[in-house]
């Protein structure tokens, strides 16, 4: 019997049975066995043998992969191997959307050339605009993002063809380069302003910023703080290894849709405050909260459950600290300097003070995580509350993206299809409607 394997008694049947141990880099990272293995525990031959109830999948591994690495209990977060400050510090968010997809970083030559691809499939085909302009004036723009890349697969039909490695790195970048211009039409729309193409002089966040804000007849200034501060929040934002919307970009591009639809559908997910929702989620509730003398009330609130929960608090791996939430809170300061200080940002410091000295938050291992923070500085930049989450997605696009890719890949690839733990109703005599 293999030292690495696992022996199950079934103490209905006493059948003994061994299921092996798998290490994905020997002996570091979290061992593994595969779930099929377990469904040849049976009382009988007709049994359907034994599964694994698991909701929201927090101690399932869906896929393998070599992207990103997390320690959630040591606040650990790698792109490929580099540590994120290493990545935040010294990179522009092209350069880590490279590393991502490429496994490594790139050379000058390298990155001349992706910066200047990605910078000439900037451009949106103008029937978007048409398009857009069918949306109400006070449409959500995350909703007008995921209808608008939904659509852009309606322009490149060869995209389906997710198995050749061509195909899929053109469409890989024309997403990246086309997804700040859609997010900056998006908001434009929502306020009847006219849409300003790409000016592809400009660097990726510059540029997006110059969409976002320039106005007609005067030329767009901005300082480089903020373009770096905006390009370290991409990057900070990149990828997060499977949480939900990459679980449900793998789970609509396993049934091989094209990488548009999965992109849209991974966008959705996003958009929910219990994940890039929540820096929206987040302002909301400081504007709530009002005063900093009233943090004490509202964190009462949260704790009785009146309140709801405590947004940008919390993360399914990270139980000590959130990496992205240290930069961020330094970033924020940087910003400050150049825009003023928020006032939010006192309220929000009082929050996290109460918070991480309270019982209730402290033995749920409850911490501030990227979303915290991230809100108030969108806000200082003059962003509104609902382009949070686009800006979140416009970071998370080179992430889903890069998943996508590996899984194309995967050997083991299978369309993605959990089973369930039926509680219902055996079978039951039909009554006809007059009976009922
Ligand atoms: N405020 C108050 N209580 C909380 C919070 C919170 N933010 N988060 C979790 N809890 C409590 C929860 O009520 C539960 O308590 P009890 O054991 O008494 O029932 C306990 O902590 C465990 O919660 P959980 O729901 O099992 O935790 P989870 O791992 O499923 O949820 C989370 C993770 C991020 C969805 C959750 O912490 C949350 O809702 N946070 C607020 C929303 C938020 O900030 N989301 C952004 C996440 S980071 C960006 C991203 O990657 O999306």
């Amino acid at each position: 019997m293999s030292k690495d394997s696992l022996t199950i008694t079934d103490n209905r049947t006493g059948e003994i049975y061994e299921v092996p141990i798998h290490y994905p880099t020997y002996p570091k990272y979290a061992a593994y066995i595969d779930a099929a293995a377990i469904r040849q525990i049976k009382v009988s031959d007709d049994d359907f043998g034994l599964l694994a109830y698991d909701p929201g999948y927090g101690n399932t591994a869906s896929c393998k992969s070599k992207i990103t690495f997390i320690d959630g209990d040591k606040g650990i977060l790698r792109y490929r191997g580099y540590d994120i400050t290493d990545l935040a510090t010294n990179c522009t968010y092209l350069e880590v959307a490279y590393l991502l997809l490429n496994g490594e970083l790139p050379n000058e030559v390298q990155m001349a050339e992706w910066r200047e691809t990605v910078r000439m499939h900037t451009l949106l085909h103008e029937n978007f605009k048409d398009m857009l302009r069918g949306f109400r004036y006070d449409a959500h723009p995350m909703g007008m993002l995921v209808g608008v890349i939904g659509a852009l697969g309606t322009f490149y039909p060869d995209s389906k063809d997710g198995f050749d490695p061509e195909t899929r790195a053109r469409h890989i970048m024309r997403i990246i380069a086309k997804i700040p211009t859609i997010a900056a039409y998006s908001y434009r729309h929502s306020r009847g302003l006219p849409y300003f193409d790409p000016d592809n002089r400009f660097s990726y966040s510059h540029n997006f910023l110059r969409m976002m804000f320039k106005h007609p007849g005067v030329e767009y200034r901005i300082d480089p703080i903020i373009v770096r501060t905006l390009m370290v929040l991409f990057i900070l934002h990149a990828d997060h290894e499977q949480n939900c919307s990459t679980s449900v970009m793998r789970s609509v591009g396993s049934s091989l849709s094209d990488p548009y639809s999965s992109v849209a559908g991974a966008a959705t997910a996003l958009y929910g405050i219990r994940h890039g929702g929540a820096n929206e989620a987040v302002l909301r509730m400081l504007a709530e909260i009002g005063s900093k003398d009233r943090v004490p009330e509202f964190i009462e609130g949260v704790k009785s459950g009146e309140k709801g929960r405590l947004m940008g608090f919390g993360h399914r791996v990270y139980k000590n600290f959130d990496p992205r939430a240290t930069i961020i809170k330094g970033l924020a300061h940087e910003v400050f300097k150049v825009t003023g200080a928020n006032p939010l940002l006192e309220i929000a410091l009082e929050l996290e003070k109460i918070a991480l000295e309270d019982e209730y938050f402290i033995s749920r291992k409850l911490y501030p995580n990227v979303d915290f923070y991230s809100g108030i500085i969108y806000q200082s930049m003059g962003f509104p509350t609902d382009m949070f989450p686009v800006l979140f997605a416009i970071g998370r696009a080179a992430g889903w993206l890069s998943q996508w890719q590996e899984m194309m890949q995967d050997p083991d690839l299978r369309i993605v299809r959990p089973r369930q733990a039926y509680l219902g109703h055996d079978l039951r005599e039909f009554v006809p409607m007059n009976e009922r």
